[in-house]
């Protein structure tokens, strides 16, 4: 039988406690920066409404099949995702080739993480800047200064992104399964239920009508092909698919889970916060006059404004920066993952060797970075500064060929039969609607987008 081995067998890390450990995993994942720096800073550069609605077609359409994709892959190969492609390959194509997918993956995660901990390394800094008091009655003049001086300076920011990343390092030397559900259990709701606080204050007090309309009117003369990829991209980034992080996450998800259910509950609850998230920002954007497309700076310029004016300001700063790290935190050991398990199961790594090896590696290159913000700022070349360009080519150029590459061989190269397997045996609807998405809408949707951007048509 096709399926025998692939349900014998087992992972080699552990397994999460249950579904609801890894629907908490996988979305402790997926809500991150992506929601909360990069959805609503990306929407703003691209004119907001077009973009929106590409993004959320990107999102269902593409984003979902793909997430999918990853899961059952994960599960069935059960290793690290450079491995589970070399084993499925064998098994469904009759070579070993598909492992190259893999490790581009791998090398993905080393070049997100390495900006994402210098963001997340800024967000760290605010519960600081949030708790002293610097922000009470700020303009906007006060509050860019106060963001200049943190990210220009490579000593600060560096020492904020070594921080984090340390902090990564340590989770992730742990074993992921340790803490990390426990925590996003109770993060996550708090999150949200700050982020619904704050949408009454931007509902109060900010330009409210303007920011919804600029996030939901679509005016496709700005929808460039550019514009397009990176909506494509954002909603790559946003759900940690197209690198393997869900395939590495997916080898410890038990026999008996949904996939489907636990890839819609994630999708939904990720776009529910990147949205949160853009009609808090926008209202204040507007109502303060700033600029909708200033760029990687906007939630860090626009919502100190916001905790300046609100009674109890600094406390809720200070737990919204927490909370902001907590989300980045999850997110970084999900990048961290493959490439962790690569290094124990390929060069036989313990797993703290591995996660400090991985980790010190990931946070060099994150230097580029830290210093791009600062003296390198003027150093421009391709998309911008050396951290626009690795952000370029992670997100618009590895996540989306990744991405495309899973979901050929999740809907062509492997047998009906072995996806059925994992996703639904009978067949049924959602499996059919999967099947549709992986073979049809998502690589004609990815090509096409690609082809838009290269200018080939
Ligand atoms: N999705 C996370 C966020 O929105 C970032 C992230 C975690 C990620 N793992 C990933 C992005 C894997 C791409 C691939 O912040």
């Amino acid at each position: 039988m096709a399926d025998s081995g692939a349900a014998r067998r087992q992972s080699l890390h552990g397994q999460w406690s249950s579904r609801l450990g890894f629907i908490l995993a996988v979305s402790g994942s997926a809500v991150g920066l992506g929601n909360i720096w990069r959805f609503p800073y990306v929407a703003g550069e691209n004119g907001g409404g077009a973009f929106v609605l590409v993004y959320l077609l990107c999102v269902f359409g593409v984003g979902l099949p793909i997430m999918m994709s990853e899961i059952l892959m994960g599960r069935r190969g059960r290793r690290n995702p450079v491995a589970t492609m070399r084993l499925l390959g064998e098994e469904e194509a009759g070579h070993a080739q598909w492992q190259w997918v893999g490790g581009m993956g791998v090398c993905g995660g080393f070049l997100i993480l390495s900006f994402y901990s210098v963001i997340a390394g800024w967000a760290v800094a605010y519960i600081f800047e949030g708790g002293s008091g610097v922000f009470r009655n700020a303009d906007a003049a006060v509050v860019n200064g106060v963001f200049a001086s943190l990210t220009t300076s490579p000593l600060i920011s560096g020492a904020w992104h070594t921080a984090f990343m340390a902090g990564t390092i340590f989770v992730v030397a742990r074993g992921v399964e340790r803490g990390l559900e426990s925590a996003v259990r109770v993060l996550m709701p708090a999150l949200i239920g700050l982020m619904l606080v704050l949408l009454g204050y931007s509902m109060m007090a900010g330009s409210f009508a303007e920011g919804v309309t600029f996030l939901f009117e679509p005016r496709f003369d700005e929808l460039t092909p550019a514009a397009m990829l990176e909506a494509l991209g954002q909603a790559f980034f946003t759900l940690s698919v197209g690198m393997g992080a869900i395939m590495a996450y997916g080898a410890y998800l038990p026999e008996e889970a949904s996939i489907t259910s636990t890839a819609v509950a994630v999708v939904i609850a990720d776009t529910a916060i990147a949205m949160l998230s853009a009609l808090v920002i926008f209202p204040i954007v507007f109502a303060n006059g700033l600029d909708p497309a200033s760029g990687p700076g906007l939630v860090f310029q626009s919502l100190p404004l916001a905790f300046g004016q609100m009674p109890g300001g600094e406390i809720i700063a200070v737990i919204f920066f927490l909370l902001l790290t907590f989300a980045a935190w999850t997110s970084a050991i999900s990048l961290m993952e493959p490439a962790v398990a690569w290094f124990m199961e390929t060069l036989e790594f313990g797993r703290v060797q591995a996660a400090v090896t991985v980790g010190g590696i990931i946070w060099g290159l994150g230097l580029l970075s830290v210093l791009s913000f600062g003296p390198w700022s003027q150093f421009r070349f391709g998309n911008g500064t050396i951290f626009d360009n690795i952000e370029y080519l992670a997100n618009n150029v590895i996540l989306p060929l990744g991405g495309l590459a899973i979901v050929i061989f999740a809907g062509w190269i492997m047998a009906r039969i072995s996806t059925a397997d994992e996703i639904d045996p009978k067949c049924g609807r959602a499996y059919k609607l999967w099947r549709v998405g992986a073979r049809f809408v998502a690589p004609v949707a990815v090509v096409l987008v690609l082809l838009n951007a290269l200018g080939l048509f």
